[in-house]
């Protein structure tokens, strides 16, 4: 594959055809601010988009800021957590706020280094951040990311031992142009075209690269044991 040719092409797609997601800002606006970004993120870690958009609407509207968010009793945001699933996130939620508005006065850090310092942050969330909030170079691997990867290489190592490999490939394509914008075009091509079950590989718009696809059988990525 070549890794050049599918950042372009992913990116052009990806101007034409990215969702519109509340915490995405607009082709050309600002940025999006970092809490939300952050938030987004942990609630989509667990769920779909459909289920967290609207509890992602009563955040932000109940708490503007990581500030109020901070101050919230815990109480409070068990509550509107509920339905999201694993209070420990939610726990992990709240002390992340607090360190944020406790020790770096409200303002989130701006490097993946420093996010991953936070509490209840690790590898995915940090470099979410770093890449879509502050569009810094970071390595933003998800589930979505592993099966387009295990796809375009047709690594037939199965997962989970692949993860590093697939890590390591989503790694070559990873620049300081357009970071954010490229994390997310390959969030979303895993999620609406690369999808586990049926790829659309008609309008991929990286499928001349795919050796998944070469293959005959895509879906086959990424290899699964047996049980
Ligand atoms: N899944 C999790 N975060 C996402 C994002 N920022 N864009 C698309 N899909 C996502």
């Amino acid at each position: 594959p070549d890794i050049d040719l599918i950042r372009s092409r992913l990116l052009a797609w990806y101007d034409a055809h990215a969702r519109s997601l509340p915490w995405r800002a607009a082709v050309g606006a600002p940025r999006t601010e970092p809490y939300r970004v952050w938030l987004s993120e942990v609630m989509l870690q667990q769920t779909t988009v459909p289920h967290a958009t609207p509890y992602f609407h009563a955040f932000t509207t109940r708490w503007p800021t990581v500030s109020d968010l901070a101050a919230a009793e815990d109480a409070e945001v068990m509550g509107a957590w509920a339905g999201l699933g694993y209070y420990a996130r939610a726990r992990n939620l709240l002390a992340c706020a607090r360190a944020v508005a406790g020790e770096h006065g409200g303002v989130f850090p701006d490097t993946e280094a420093a996010l991953l310092a936070l509490p209840g942050v690790g590898a995915y969330t940090a470099a979410a951040v770093a890449s879509i909030a502050f569009d810094r170079a970071a390595n933003v691997v998800d589930g979505n990311v592993e099966r387009v990867m295990a796809r375009l290489f047709a690594v037939e190592t199965p997962v989970p031992a692949a993860r590093p490999e697939l890590r390591r490939l989503a790694g070559l394509f990873v620049t300081d142009e357009r970071p954010g914008d490229w994390a997310q075009a390959l969030m979303d091509l895993g999620a609406t075209v690369c999808r586990p079950k049926s790829p659309s590989c008609g309008t991929c718009p990286v499928a001349s690269e795919c050796l998944g696809l070469a293959t005959g059988d895509p879906a086959r990525f990424p290899v699964k044991i047996k049980k």
